[in-house]
């Protein structure tokens, strides 16, 4: 496939924002003791199985380019952090319903989930296990910055339990890396792959970043054969987004890096990308990922092609339990006060408006490149998407960005490479409008961390 010409092109911007869930939480709770009712943790419920999501929100190097919510490492915070955590897992597992239910995946992120030590990773999975009931063949990632780990940290990772790393490569050119500000040069990244796969790590996704100053389709490509030839089983590829009040928002504005790539040279970019992706043997499995066959990421399945529980844990996590969809609270001080008076330390959330569900179901669906009918049926009293959504899918259709099949409604190659814009395309006006709301509140601020998407950088 190649990029259409510009003028043929749906939207004249982007969105290079990941549906991560519908609708994202905005309301304060007023009274957090009754969170766990509006999650329905009184009653059990067990079923298919859930995910579950941990965040480490540290960082041992703050990438110039990275927007998230994460702390400068420091050893004091991180043993406090951990017992934060495990108090507020304890505090989930004692509910009947989080007791009865079992976790087909977890998955360490950040931050830096690599950042912990072998002994601590052993710990918090260790008290993770006992506290909550997870499948014999759970999938476990551990998210890995190249620069945090050694062949006995994977090893010891391994051990505790560990079955999938994600290492956060960007790229593995140097010169692209170094005026990115990336972290590790492109043999580290080549060695930590083949460290993880000699611990007996079989499966090993990284993170890719095109548009990247000065990155040229053939740089990109020479990536994915990089990583394809130490055994790499899955990619996930991210345009960058230059966000305001980071270091390489502030380089480029002063002209100290290259200009970045436009929006066409960006679609260009995830053509070729995605091409050589499918030339390789790898099928594109969501709106960002591809994987070989035979690669299973089942946390991503789970949560947005089963449409189950996805319980968010640690400073600034997300998650949806039951029908409410929460964010929780990202400063650190704030989040030990909360966990240490046994409340779900939520910062916003809201149980899901009947209205809203069939949107929820397509935008999430839609992430992972198509919504099945029966899945569509089964969530929405028999219903068939264009029921309910008949004009707005006859439009997309139209614009070939979707296909409709008697099976599903599917993004085409067109409508994936505009996947998240397709995707919000079913979020109501509410929703877009708190969305815009959002964004806009995050450009002006430079210290916004309680949305979960926040900037902040110690
Ligand atoms: C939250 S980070 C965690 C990964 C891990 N800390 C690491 O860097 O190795 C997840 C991924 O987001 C992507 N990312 C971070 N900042 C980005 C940006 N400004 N634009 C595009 N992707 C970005 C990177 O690919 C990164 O690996
Ligand atoms: S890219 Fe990863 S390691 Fe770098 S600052 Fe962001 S979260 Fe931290």
């Amino acid at each position: 496939m190649t990029a259409p010409t510009i003028s043929t092109l749906p939207y004249d911007r982007r969105d290079r924002q990941p549906v991560m869930c519908y609708p994202m939480p905005w309301a304060p709770p007023q009274d957090r003791t009754a969170v766990a009712s509006l999650m329905g943790l009184g009653v059990p419920a067990p079923g298919q199985p859930k995910a579950m999501y941990v965040h480490i929100p540290f960082c041992k190097y703050l990438c110039g380019f990275c927007p998230f919510v994460k702390y400068s490492h420091d050893e004091g915070r991180v043993e406090q952090y951990l017992a934060d955590l495990k108090r507020e897992m304890t505090t989930y597992a004692r509910t009947p319903y989080l007791s009865s239910v079992e976790f087909g995946s977890l998955y360490l992120g950040g931050g830096t989930a690599s950042i912990l030590t072998a002994a601590q990773l052993d710990d918090l999975l260790g008290h993770a296990r006992s506290a909550f009931r997870f499948a014999p063949d759970a999938e476990i990632t551990l998210e890995c910055s190249p620069i945090t780990v050694d062949p006995a940290k994977l090893r010891a990772a391994r051990a505790a339990g560990v079955t999938r790393v994600s290492f956060g490569v960007q790229t593995f050119d140097d010169g692209i890396g170094q005026a990115s500000d990336v972290a590790q040069d492109g043999a580290t990244s080549r060695q930590v792959i083949e460290w993880a796969q000699a611990a007996g790590i079989d499966s090993v996704s990284i993170d890719l970043i095109y548009n990247l100053p000065g990155q040229s389709a053939e740089q990109l490509t020479k990536d994915i054969d990089t990583a394809l030839s130490v055994g790499v089983g899955q990619v996930t590829l991210f345009p960058l987004s230059v966000m305001p009040h980071t270091k390489l928002a502030r380089d480029v504005e002063s002209g100290k890096v290259d200009a970045i790539g436009d929006l066409r040279h960006e679609l260009d970019l995830c053509t070729a990308a995605g091409d050589h992706l499918k030339q390789r043997g790898l099928t594109q499995t969501s709106v960002p990922d591809y994987s070989l066959p035979g690669v299973d990421y089942r946390h991503a399945r789970i949560h947005f092609a089963d449409y189950q529980d996805l319980l968010g844990l640690g400073a600034g996590a997300m998650g949806t339990v039951g029908e409410y969809t929460y964010v929780n609270v990202a400063e650190l001080k704030r989040y030990h006060e909360l966990v240490t008076e046994g409340v779900p330390p939520v910062n916003a959330g809201q149980k899901t408006p009947e209205h809203e569900k069939p949107r929820s179901t397509m935008a999430m669906g839609l992430r992972m490149l198509s919504v099945s009918r029966e899945a569509f049926a089964d969530r929405h009293d028999g219903a068939r998407p264009e029921d309910v959504f008949g004009p707005l899918l006859a439009s997309l259709e139209e614009r070939g960005l979707i296909e409709l099949t008697d099976e599903d409604i599917r993004l085409t190659d067109l409508g994936a490479l505009f996947g998240y814009d397709v995707a919000k395309e079913f979020y109501s006006p509410e929703i877009r409008e708190r969305g815009q709301r959002l964004a806009e509140r995050l450009a002006r601020k430079r210290d916004v961390v309680d949305v979960g998407l926040g900037h902040r950088s110690e």
